[in-house]
């Protein structure tokens, strides 16, 4: 639906966001004669920039006064046919600027910007830069020229590539032969110190969305076991009605593979207004929610392309896990157990295992539901198994603590539903089995997912055990 024109036709914008009060804006901009082609946000901009223009007579001026009326979190650019020059403009919704050799890119990710240039300009809210034989950054609210400090991205262009793999997803699940290595690949010293202050803080939230929701959700179990503490976990988009609890001596530990994701900056901007500690897991080297964190450590994963998230998870859970022994006082353990993961990783994905589990995709595929259960920080697993089988295969999945199946879920189960049961060798292991046993009976089709094979599974899928340092 992008990009959407001016009625003459002289310029054109396309946005990332949504406009909160878009519908305020139409009635207004309706009264004042417009018609809209329309139902989209997008347009209610392009109207507003015309008819502001109408008394700024520059579109510079028009752009910044219809950016700072919108509500919500956009990301607007703007070209203008008559001098070709491109207008930029954020607020809440990620924009960066590349700086080729003979050209300027803007885009929401450092990703596709890798094959032109690792030279990146990261813009922060209420800024706007304007793009012609050169680069000039204003702040939308004060007008004042900005320099801004360029980043050089360690990223290669070759990891941006798909290579010989059929698509993204799989190479960078393949990836994780070495992701996981690279996670652990941090300085001790910086390690120990977060872990000091997460010692010392007054509430500690493991706050994320989506899949590092999840992690964040694994992360409250590693701190239990690991480090007998108690650390509380919210999704982003949660975490604000908990601002109540927050305080000076309050520290949230944020996970984000992008570093921009809103929600989770909201979450901080919780925090950071009552003075609290803000502690990161982030991919991006430079992104928003590095810049302002207390502390941040990169997970090293390189870029994640694929929609659906899966080195950069396992390389935050790696580095959830390192940070509970740190905080256990046993760094040194945590990263011994950490690379023998790493190596038990890099032996299971092997070609044997994707033959493996085409052909039970194949067995499955015309399910319409797949059930996921999974106890201790198998639950949270469980729950983001489900995430990655609805985007990726469009299948309802759901995810559930073992426990909780039979509490009424488990009324869903039919003859040859296919269900993963996730059982580690652990203390958890009696009872998950006991749980598969009952969703069995009721005509389930057990893929168990687990280290050693038990009659009840119809399938099974080898996984290794590092056990627990
Ligand atoms: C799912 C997925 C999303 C992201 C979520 C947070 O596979 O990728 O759920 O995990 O949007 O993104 P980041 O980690 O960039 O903050």
């Amino acid at each position: 639906a992008h990009p959407h024109f001016s009625q003459n036709e002289n310029f054109a914008l396309v946005q990332n966001g949504i406009v909160e009060n878009y519908q305020e804006l139409r009635g207004k901009l309706k009264t004042k004669g417009y018609s809209f082609h329309t139902e989209t946000d997008t347009e209610v901009i392009v109207r507003l920039i015309e008819e502001n223009l109408k008394q700024t007579h520059n579109l510079k001026e028009a752009i910044t006064k219809s950016f700072n009326e919108l509500k919500g979190r956009n990301a607007i650019v703007v070209i203008n046919k008559e001098n070709k020059t491109i207008y930029a403009a954020r607020n809440g919704s990620p924009l960066m600027l590349g700086i080729g050799d003979n050209d300027f890119i803007l885009a929401s990710d450092p990703s596709p910007l890798l094959k032109h240039t690792k030279q990146i300009i990261f813009l922060d809210d209420h800024e706007l830069v304007t793009l012609g034989d050169n680069y000039q950054i204003h702040n939308l609210t004060t007008n004042q020229q900005i320099q801004k400090e360029v980043q050089t991205l360690t990223w290669d262009v070759e990891q941006a590539q798909k290579g010989n793999y059929e698509h993204f997803m799989l190479k960078e699940i393949m990836e994780q032969k070495h992701t996981l290595a690279q996670a652990i690949i941090q300085d001790p010293e910086l390690i120990k110190n977060i872990a000091k202050e997460i010692n010392l803080a007054f509430g500690v939230y493991a706050v994320g969305c989506g899949t590092a929701g999840k992690v964040c959700l694994a992360g409250t179990y590693a701190f239990s076991e690991i480090a007998k503490k108690h650390i509380n976990f919210a999704f982003g988009s949660e975490f604000p009605n908990f601002h109540h609890f927050i305080q000076s001596r309050s520290l949230l530990l944020v996970v984000s593979q992008s570093g921009e994701t809103a929600d989770t900056l909201e979450a901080m901007q919780t925090v950071q207004e009552k003075n609290g500690k803000v502690v990161s897991l982030v991919n991006v080297m430079g992104s928003t929610i590095m810049r302002k964190s207390d502390y941040s450590l990169l997970i090293n994963a390189g870029p994640e392309i694929a929609v659906a998230s899966t080195k950069a998870t396992t390389s935050q859970l790696a580095l959830t896990i390192l940070l509970a022994y740190a905080c256990a006082g046993r760094y040194e353990d945590g990263l011994a157990l950490l690379k023998q993961t790493a190596q038990e990783v890099t032996l299971m994905l092997n070609n044997q295992l994707q033959e493996n589990l085409k052909k039970l995709a194949q067995q499955i595929k015309d399910r319409n539901d797949l059930y996921i259960i999974g106890r201790g920080a198998n639950y949270p697993m469980a729950l983001e198994a489900a995430i990655k089988i609805q985007e990726v295969s469009y299948i309802h999945a759901e995810g559930f603590a073992g426990g909780e199946l039979k509490h009424g879920p488990i009324a869903l189960i039919e003859q040859g539903t296919p269900c993963l049961a996730l059982i580690a060798n652990d203390e958890t292991k009696q009872d998950m089995l006991s749980n598969t046993i009952e969703i069995k009976s009721r005509g389930a089709y057990i893929i168990g997912v687990s280290p050693e094979n038990n009659e009840v599974f119809d399938y099974w899928i080898k996984v290794p055990d590092v056990g627990i340092a």
